[in-house]
Protein backbone atom coordinates (compact mmCIF):
# COMPACT_ATOMS: atom_id res chain seq x y z
CA UNK A 1 0.00 0.00 0.00
CA UNK A 2 3.09 2.43 0.31
CA UNK A 3 3.11 2.80 -3.08
CA UNK A 4 -0.10 4.73 -2.72
CA UNK A 5 1.36 7.25 -0.65
CA UNK A 6 4.88 7.49 -3.03
CA UNK A 7 2.47 8.24 -6.27
CA UNK A 8 0.79 10.73 -3.91
CA UNK A 9 3.59 12.39 -2.93
CA UNK A 10 4.50 12.44 -6.29
CA UNK A 11 1.88 14.10 -7.54
CA UNK A 12 2.29 16.78 -4.56
CA UNK A 13 5.37 17.87 -5.21
CA UNK A 14 4.36 18.19 -9.14
CA UNK A 15 1.37 20.33 -8.00
CA UNK A 16 -0.69 18.10 -8.97
CA UNK A 17 -2.76 16.79 -6.05
CA UNK A 18 -6.28 16.88 -5.82
CA UNK A 19 -8.48 17.44 -3.31
CA UNK A 20 -12.63 18.02 -2.54
CA UNK A 21 -13.20 21.35 -2.04
CA UNK A 22 -17.54 22.65 -1.91
CA UNK A 23 -18.34 25.70 -3.92
CA UNK A 24 -17.50 28.78 -2.04
CA UNK A 25 -17.72 32.73 -3.84
CA UNK A 26 -18.86 33.49 -7.02
CA UNK A 27 -19.11 30.88 -9.13
CA UNK A 28 -16.73 30.93 -12.30
CA UNK A 29 -16.05 27.37 -12.25
CA UNK A 30 -19.39 25.14 -12.74
CA UNK A 31 -20.85 24.53 -16.09
CA UNK A 32 -23.86 25.86 -14.86
CA UNK A 33 -24.23 28.25 -18.12
CA UNK A 34 -27.47 28.86 -18.19
CA UNK A 35 -28.13 28.97 -14.36
CA UNK A 36 -30.70 26.25 -14.61
CA UNK A 37 -29.48 24.03 -11.76
CA UNK A 38 -31.06 25.68 -8.95
CA UNK A 39 -33.82 27.46 -11.08
CA UNK A 40 -37.08 27.41 -9.33
CA UNK A 41 -39.21 25.89 -12.34
CA UNK A 42 -36.91 22.98 -11.62
CA UNK A 43 -37.34 22.19 -8.21
CA UNK A 44 -40.79 23.22 -8.08
CA UNK A 45 -41.22 20.20 -11.01
CA UNK A 46 -39.14 17.97 -8.80
CA UNK A 47 -41.66 18.42 -5.77
CA UNK A 48 -44.68 17.91 -8.26
CA UNK A 49 -43.04 14.36 -9.22
CA UNK A 50 -42.48 13.19 -6.27
CA UNK A 51 -45.97 14.34 -4.81
CA UNK A 52 -47.79 12.81 -7.60
CA UNK A 53 -46.28 9.95 -6.64
CA UNK A 54 -43.16 9.58 -8.91
CA UNK A 55 -40.52 7.35 -8.11
CA UNK A 56 -37.10 8.35 -6.83
CA UNK A 57 -34.85 5.74 -7.84
CA UNK A 58 -35.23 3.00 -10.85
CA UNK A 59 -34.50 -0.34 -8.96
CA UNK A 60 -32.73 -1.72 -12.37
CA UNK A 61 -31.41 -1.84 -15.49
CA UNK A 62 -32.92 -0.24 -18.30
CA UNK A 63 -33.60 -3.59 -20.28
CA UNK A 64 -35.27 -5.14 -16.83
CA UNK A 65 -37.97 -3.33 -14.59
CA UNK A 66 -35.78 -0.12 -14.42
CA UNK A 67 -37.03 1.16 -17.95
CA UNK A 68 -40.32 3.85 -17.07
CA UNK A 69 -42.85 5.55 -18.63
CA UNK A 70 -40.82 8.42 -17.80
CA UNK A 71 -37.98 7.30 -19.39
CA UNK A 72 -39.59 6.41 -22.35
CA UNK A 73 -41.71 9.91 -22.36
CA UNK A 74 -38.16 12.26 -22.35
CA UNK A 75 -36.55 10.00 -25.10
CA UNK A 76 -39.29 10.64 -27.36
CA UNK A 77 -39.70 14.32 -26.48
CA UNK A 78 -35.61 14.38 -26.72
CA UNK A 79 -36.15 12.61 -30.56
CA UNK A 80 -39.00 15.37 -31.54
CA UNK A 81 -36.53 18.23 -29.71
CA UNK A 82 -33.49 16.93 -31.40
CA UNK A 83 -35.13 15.80 -34.31
CA UNK A 84 -33.56 12.43 -34.02
CA UNK A 85 -35.13 9.31 -35.09
CA UNK A 86 -34.75 7.95 -31.82
CA UNK A 87 -32.42 9.29 -28.20
CA UNK A 88 -30.89 7.24 -25.72
CA UNK A 89 -30.99 8.41 -22.49
CA UNK A 90 -27.86 7.66 -19.76
CA UNK A 91 -27.33 8.07 -16.53
CA UNK A 92 -24.10 10.93 -17.07
CA UNK A 93 -22.54 11.69 -19.97
CA UNK A 94 -19.31 9.74 -19.22
CA UNK A 95 -20.97 6.32 -19.62
CA UNK A 96 -22.90 7.55 -22.95
CA UNK A 97 -19.35 8.03 -24.44
CA UNK A 98 -17.93 4.94 -22.91
CA UNK A 99 -21.34 2.96 -24.54
CA UNK A 100 -20.83 4.93 -28.16
CA UNK A 101 -17.20 4.35 -28.33
CA UNK A 102 -17.19 0.43 -27.17
CA UNK A 103 -20.05 -0.68 -28.64
CA UNK A 104 -20.50 1.21 -32.32
CA UNK A 105 -16.95 0.98 -34.20
CA UNK A 106 -15.84 -2.36 -34.52
CA UNK A 107 -12.52 -4.32 -34.96
CA UNK A 108 -11.98 -3.43 -38.74
CA UNK A 109 -13.14 0.05 -38.02
CA UNK A 110 -11.04 3.50 -37.53
CA UNK A 111 -11.78 5.80 -35.22
CA UNK A 112 -10.10 9.51 -35.97
CA UNK A 113 -10.20 11.30 -32.74
CA UNK A 114 -9.44 15.46 -31.46
CA UNK A 115 -6.33 15.47 -29.44
CA UNK A 116 -8.58 17.40 -27.47
CA UNK A 117 -11.44 15.39 -26.85
CA UNK A 118 -12.80 14.41 -23.15
CA UNK A 119 -11.20 11.60 -21.25
CA UNK A 120 -14.75 9.85 -21.37
CA UNK A 121 -14.51 9.53 -25.39
CA UNK A 122 -10.84 8.42 -25.32
CA UNK A 123 -11.42 5.81 -22.64
CA UNK A 124 -14.21 4.81 -24.47
CA UNK A 125 -12.17 4.30 -27.66
CA UNK A 126 -9.11 3.03 -25.53
CA UNK A 127 -11.33 0.36 -23.82
CA UNK A 128 -13.32 -0.59 -27.97
CA UNK A 129 -11.65 -2.63 -30.30
CA UNK A 130 -11.42 -0.52 -33.37
CA UNK A 131 -8.01 0.98 -34.29
CA UNK A 132 -7.78 4.78 -33.63
CA UNK A 133 -5.81 7.67 -35.04
CA UNK A 134 -5.46 11.17 -32.64
CA UNK A 135 -5.28 14.33 -34.64
CA UNK A 136 -3.41 17.71 -33.63
CA UNK A 137 -6.40 19.95 -32.29
CA UNK A 138 -8.75 21.44 -34.89
CA UNK A 139 -6.66 20.47 -37.76
CA UNK A 140 -8.26 20.08 -40.74
CA UNK A 141 -5.36 19.18 -43.06
CA UNK A 142 -4.53 16.24 -40.09
CA UNK A 143 -8.60 15.18 -40.30
CA UNK A 144 -7.92 14.57 -43.96
CA UNK A 145 -4.52 12.88 -43.47
CA UNK A 146 -6.01 10.66 -41.29
CA UNK A 147 -9.15 10.18 -43.14
CA UNK A 148 -7.00 9.13 -46.05
CA UNK A 149 -5.20 6.25 -44.15
CA UNK A 150 -8.30 5.12 -42.65
CA UNK A 151 -10.02 4.51 -46.01
CA UNK A 152 -7.05 2.70 -47.36
CA UNK A 153 -7.68 -0.24 -44.02
CA UNK A 154 -11.29 -0.35 -45.31
CA UNK A 155 -13.97 -0.62 -42.59
CA UNK A 156 -16.18 2.43 -41.11
CA UNK A 157 -14.56 5.14 -40.01
CA UNK A 158 -15.27 7.35 -37.08
CA UNK A 159 -14.29 10.55 -36.54
CA UNK A 160 -15.05 11.93 -33.01
CA UNK A 161 -14.70 15.70 -32.06
CA UNK A 162 -16.67 18.31 -29.44
CA UNK A 163 -18.46 20.84 -30.55
CA UNK A 164 -16.97 23.61 -27.93
CA UNK A 165 -14.09 22.01 -26.33
CA UNK A 166 -14.54 21.82 -22.62
CA UNK A 167 -10.63 23.34 -21.53
CA UNK A 168 -9.94 25.35 -24.47
CA UNK A 169 -13.76 26.77 -25.20
CA UNK A 170 -13.02 26.72 -28.67
CA UNK A 171 -15.15 24.95 -31.34
CA UNK A 172 -14.97 22.66 -33.60
CA UNK A 173 -15.05 23.12 -37.86
CA UNK A 174 -18.12 21.16 -37.91
CA UNK A 175 -18.60 22.41 -41.42
CA UNK A 176 -15.29 20.65 -42.75
CA UNK A 177 -15.46 18.04 -40.72
CA UNK A 178 -19.09 17.24 -42.15
CA UNK A 179 -17.74 17.49 -45.65
CA UNK A 180 -15.04 15.20 -44.86
CA UNK A 181 -17.25 12.78 -43.21
CA UNK A 182 -19.42 12.78 -46.49
CA UNK A 183 -15.85 12.74 -49.16
CA UNK A 184 -14.61 9.63 -46.55
CA UNK A 185 -17.97 8.25 -46.35
CA UNK A 186 -17.53 8.13 -42.26
CA UNK A 187 -19.61 9.09 -39.45
CA UNK A 188 -19.34 12.37 -37.27
CA UNK A 189 -19.60 11.61 -33.34
CA UNK A 190 -20.32 15.00 -31.97
CA UNK A 191 -20.16 15.21 -28.42
CA UNK A 192 -22.31 18.39 -27.16
CA UNK A 193 -21.50 18.62 -23.88
CA UNK A 194 -20.58 22.55 -23.85
CA UNK A 195 -23.25 23.54 -26.46
CA UNK A 196 -26.35 22.28 -25.54
CA UNK A 197 -28.50 24.88 -24.18
CA UNK A 198 -26.21 27.47 -25.35
CA UNK A 199 -25.40 27.61 -29.12
CA UNK A 200 -27.83 26.46 -32.00
CA UNK A 201 -31.00 26.83 -32.53
CA UNK A 202 -33.62 26.93 -28.97
CA UNK A 203 -29.92 25.22 -28.14
CA UNK A 204 -30.02 22.65 -29.60
CA UNK A 205 -26.01 22.76 -30.31
CA UNK A 206 -23.63 23.48 -32.85
CA UNK A 207 -24.16 20.39 -34.92
CA UNK A 208 -28.10 20.99 -34.87
CA UNK A 209 -27.70 23.14 -38.04
CA UNK A 210 -26.13 20.40 -39.91
CA UNK A 211 -28.76 17.95 -38.20
CA UNK A 212 -31.70 19.70 -40.33
CA UNK A 213 -29.85 20.39 -43.64
CA UNK A 214 -28.45 16.15 -43.54
CA UNK A 215 -30.20 14.32 -40.79
CA UNK A 216 -28.56 12.00 -39.02
CA UNK A 217 -27.69 9.69 -41.89
CA UNK A 218 -23.67 10.13 -40.83
CA UNK A 219 -24.15 12.22 -36.73
CA UNK A 220 -24.34 11.60 -33.79
CA UNK A 221 -24.60 13.49 -30.71
CA UNK A 222 -24.48 13.61 -27.44
CA UNK A 223 -25.92 15.92 -25.39
CA UNK A 224 -24.45 15.86 -21.58
CA UNK A 225 -27.45 17.29 -19.22
CA UNK A 226 -25.63 17.98 -15.87
CA UNK A 227 -23.86 20.99 -17.57
CA UNK A 228 -26.72 23.76 -19.29
CA UNK A 229 -29.36 21.54 -18.56
CA UNK A 230 -28.78 22.12 -15.09
CA UNK A 231 -29.47 18.08 -14.01
CA UNK A 232 -27.56 15.07 -15.30
CA UNK A 233 -27.44 12.34 -17.49
CA UNK A 234 -26.27 12.49 -21.20
CA UNK A 235 -28.84 11.66 -24.41
CA UNK A 236 -27.43 10.27 -27.45
CA UNK A 237 -29.56 11.19 -30.72
CA UNK A 238 -29.18 9.53 -33.85
CA UNK A 239 -30.67 7.07 -36.14
CA UNK A 240 -33.04 4.35 -35.18
CA UNK A 241 -30.65 1.57 -35.72
CA UNK A 242 -28.37 3.18 -33.91
CA UNK A 243 -30.40 4.22 -30.65
CA UNK A 244 -31.19 0.34 -31.50
CA UNK A 245 -27.78 -1.15 -31.64
CA UNK A 246 -26.78 0.65 -28.41
CA UNK A 247 -29.57 -0.78 -26.47
CA UNK A 248 -28.77 -4.45 -27.77
CA UNK A 249 -24.40 -4.14 -27.46
CA UNK A 250 -24.10 -1.28 -25.08
CA UNK A 251 -22.31 -2.77 -21.89
CA UNK A 252 -22.39 0.67 -19.92
CA UNK A 253 -25.83 0.88 -20.80
CA UNK A 254 -27.25 -2.87 -20.43
CA UNK A 255 -24.96 -3.28 -17.39
CA UNK A 256 -26.39 -0.45 -15.34
CA UNK A 257 -29.43 0.59 -12.92
CA UNK A 258 -31.33 3.18 -15.34
CA UNK A 259 -31.17 6.74 -14.30
CA UNK A 260 -33.86 8.25 -11.66
CA UNK A 261 -37.14 8.44 -12.71
CA UNK A 262 -36.71 12.20 -11.53
CA UNK A 263 -33.99 12.59 -13.27
CA UNK A 264 -35.67 11.75 -16.81
CA UNK A 265 -38.55 14.01 -15.60
CA UNK A 266 -36.37 17.01 -14.46
CA UNK A 267 -34.47 16.74 -17.50
CA UNK A 268 -37.45 16.91 -19.52
CA UNK A 269 -38.66 20.04 -17.57
CA UNK A 270 -35.37 21.46 -18.51
CA UNK A 271 -35.12 21.04 -21.75
CA UNK A 272 -38.17 23.14 -22.46
CA UNK A 273 -37.20 25.77 -19.99
CA UNK A 274 -34.16 26.08 -22.88
CA UNK A 275 -36.61 25.70 -25.77
CA UNK A 276 -38.55 29.03 -24.43
CA UNK A 277 -38.67 32.60 -23.56
CA UNK A 278 -36.42 31.65 -20.09
CA UNK A 279 -33.75 30.07 -22.30
CA UNK A 280 -33.48 32.30 -25.10
CA UNK A 281 -33.26 35.29 -22.47
CA UNK A 282 -30.38 33.42 -20.40
CA UNK A 283 -28.98 33.15 -23.81
CA UNK A 284 -28.54 36.30 -24.61
CA UNK A 285 -27.16 37.09 -21.28
CA UNK A 286 -24.75 34.80 -21.66
CA UNK A 287 -23.80 35.66 -24.78
CA UNK A 288 -23.13 39.34 -23.35
CA UNK A 289 -21.31 38.16 -20.97
CA UNK A 290 -19.32 36.18 -23.44
CA UNK A 291 -18.49 39.48 -25.86
CA UNK A 292 -17.32 41.11 -22.49
CA UNK A 293 -14.74 38.28 -21.75
CA UNK A 294 -13.53 37.84 -24.80
CA UNK A 295 -12.80 41.86 -25.15
CA UNK A 296 -11.13 41.22 -21.46
CA UNK A 297 -9.41 38.10 -21.63
CA UNK A 298 -9.29 37.09 -25.45
CA UNK A 299 -10.27 33.71 -25.87
CA UNK A 300 -12.63 32.24 -28.58
CA UNK A 301 -15.59 33.90 -27.39
CA UNK A 302 -17.68 31.11 -25.77
CA UNK A 303 -18.16 30.96 -22.63
CA UNK A 304 -15.15 29.31 -21.59
CA UNK A 305 -12.18 30.85 -20.93
CA UNK A 306 -8.67 29.46 -20.46
CA UNK A 307 -6.27 31.72 -18.58
CA UNK A 308 -3.16 30.05 -19.47
CA UNK A 309 -0.11 29.96 -16.82
CA UNK A 310 1.99 26.88 -18.06
CA UNK A 311 3.26 26.04 -14.54
CA UNK A 312 1.22 23.75 -12.17
CA UNK A 313 1.84 25.24 -8.92
CA UNK A 314 1.49 29.05 -9.83
CA UNK A 315 -1.82 27.93 -11.58
CA UNK A 316 -2.75 26.68 -8.32
CA UNK A 317 -1.65 29.12 -6.34
CA UNK A 318 -3.19 31.69 -8.46
CA UNK A 319 -6.30 29.59 -8.18
CA UNK A 320 -5.95 29.88 -4.30
CA UNK A 321 -5.62 33.85 -4.75
CA UNK A 322 -9.05 34.21 -6.94
CA UNK A 323 -11.05 32.53 -4.20
CA UNK A 324 -9.28 34.17 -1.13
CA UNK A 325 -10.96 36.79 -2.99
CA UNK A 326 -13.97 35.51 -3.23
CA UNK A 327 -14.53 34.22 -7.04
CA UNK A 328 -14.59 30.19 -7.25
CA UNK A 329 -12.00 29.42 -10.29
CA UNK A 330 -10.38 26.91 -10.47
CA UNK A 331 -6.71 25.67 -11.69
CA UNK A 332 -7.11 22.93 -14.42
CA UNK A 333 -3.35 20.76 -14.84
CA UNK A 334 -2.59 17.84 -16.81
CA UNK A 335 -3.45 15.14 -17.30
CA UNK A 336 -6.94 17.00 -17.61
CA UNK A 337 -5.33 19.13 -19.77
CA UNK A 338 -1.61 18.92 -21.88
CA UNK A 339 1.72 19.18 -19.57
CA UNK A 340 3.08 22.63 -19.04
CA UNK A 341 -0.59 24.75 -20.33
CA UNK A 342 -1.48 24.71 -16.66
CA UNK A 343 -3.92 27.28 -16.53
CA UNK A 344 -7.20 28.62 -14.77
CA UNK A 345 -10.17 27.97 -16.92
CA UNK A 346 -13.17 30.68 -16.57
CA UNK A 347 -16.49 28.99 -17.52
CA UNK A 348 -19.28 31.86 -17.10
CA UNK A 349 -22.72 31.34 -16.06
CA UNK A 350 -25.82 34.02 -17.38
CA UNK A 351 -26.35 34.26 -13.70
CA UNK A 352 -22.61 36.04 -13.25
CA UNK A 353 -22.82 40.21 -12.38
CA UNK A 354 -20.69 42.03 -15.03
CA UNK A 355 -18.75 43.73 -12.15
CA UNK A 356 -17.31 40.68 -11.03
CA UNK A 357 -15.77 39.77 -14.26
CA UNK A 358 -14.50 43.05 -14.67
CA UNK A 359 -13.06 42.58 -10.88
CA UNK A 360 -11.46 38.99 -11.89
CA UNK A 361 -9.78 40.39 -15.10
CA UNK A 362 -8.18 43.68 -13.09
CA UNK A 363 -6.84 40.41 -10.34
CA UNK A 364 -5.54 38.67 -13.39
CA UNK A 365 -3.83 41.32 -15.16
CA UNK A 366 -2.13 41.78 -11.66
CA UNK A 367 -1.23 38.57 -11.30
CA UNK A 368 0.67 38.69 -14.85
CA UNK A 369 2.18 42.01 -14.02
CA UNK A 370 3.47 40.40 -10.90
CA UNK A 371 4.68 37.59 -12.98
CA UNK A 372 6.45 40.03 -15.45
CA UNK A 373 7.93 41.87 -12.59
C1 LIG B 1 -16.91 17.09 -23.49
C2 LIG B 1 -17.44 16.27 -22.37
N1 LIG B 1 -18.02 15.10 -22.66
C3 LIG B 1 -18.53 14.31 -21.69
C4 LIG B 1 -18.45 14.69 -20.38
C5 LIG B 1 -19.01 13.77 -19.33
O1 LIG B 1 -20.28 14.20 -18.99
P1 LIG B 1 -20.88 13.92 -17.53
O2 LIG B 1 -20.29 14.95 -16.63
O3 LIG B 1 -22.35 14.06 -17.73
O4 LIG B 1 -20.48 12.56 -17.15
C6 LIG B 1 -17.88 15.91 -20.04
C7 LIG B 1 -17.80 16.31 -18.61
O5 LIG B 1 -17.10 17.17 -18.19
C8 LIG B 1 -17.35 16.73 -21.06
O6 LIG B 1 -16.77 17.89 -20.79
Amino acid sequence: MDRFSEKLDVLKKKGRFRTLDCPKGIDLSSNDYLGLSAHPALRAAAISFLQMGGDIGSAGSRLLRGHTQTHEQLEEFSARFFAAEKTLFFSCGFQANMALFTALPGRHDTVIFDAYIHASARDGVQAGHAQHIRVPHNDVQAYEEALRRAAMRGGQIWIAVESVYSMDGDKAPLEELYALAVQYDAVLVVDEAHATGVFGTGGRGRAFALVQRHGYERIITLHTCGKAVGVAGGLVCGRAEIIDYLVNAARPFIYSTAPMPLQAFLVQKSLELIDGDEGRIRREELQNLCVLAQKLFGGAGTQIIPLLVGDEIHAVNIAQKMQQSGYDIRAIRPPSVPEGTARLRLSLSAKLDIEALKKVSELWQGFILERAA
